[in-house]
């Protein structure tokens, strides 16, 4: 037996006024996407705006249910209005906030599972990293090259 570390990249900044200019203004469309967030249930509302190499960005936000696993993330619903509407068009970048109706969101959000493997296949689909971009409603950001970085050890098509 050996034990092993996964190691990550990832960069950490104070607040959005130190992204690039890019960066900044994909942020400011998921701070946007979270007011259109329909979340009775949990009160806790998430923004995405998806970046696609050919320029267009697309928002999307949560969307619940009263049977709770009908709704879906806001990730999930941004990349897949991207990828119905331009399906040959790679993701370059996502970017993602959240702002609750019981407290202030000063840490960045983490994509839930399940939106990750979503990334991960929008990644092996068009042969391109995506950038992900997190903010909570305010405070830091933490930006990831790729989804590897955040989710080690990813199913991929090759074991099927
Ligand atoms: N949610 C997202 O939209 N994205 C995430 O990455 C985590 C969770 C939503 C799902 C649900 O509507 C609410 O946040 C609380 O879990």
């Amino acid at each position: 037996m050996k034990k092993q570390q996964f190691i990550s990249d990832y960069a950490v900044y104070d607040d959005e006024n130190e992204l690039n200019a890019q960066d900044a203004e994909l942020l400011r469309y998921a701070h946007e996407a979270t007011l259109n967030s329909y979340a009775p249930y949990s009160k806790f509302h998430v923004g995405a705006a998806v970046r696609l190499a050919n320029g267009v960005i697309i928002k999307g936000n949560n969307i619940e249910n009263a049977a709770y696993p009908s709704g879906l993330c806001a990730e999930r619903t941004a990349l897949f209005a991207a990828q119905a509407q331009y399906p040959d068009v790679p993701v370059e970048a996502i970017a993602i906030t959240a702002q609750s109706e019981h407290h202030e969101v000063c840490e960045p959000v983490a994509p839930c599972g399940a939106c990750r493997q979503v990334m991960v296949e929008v990644e092996q689909r068009h042969q391109h990293p995506m950038r992900i971009i997190c903010q909570g409603n305010t405070g830091p950001v933490m930006v990831f090259d790729g989804i590897e970085t955040l989710m080690p050890f990813i199913f991929l098509e090759k074991f099927l």
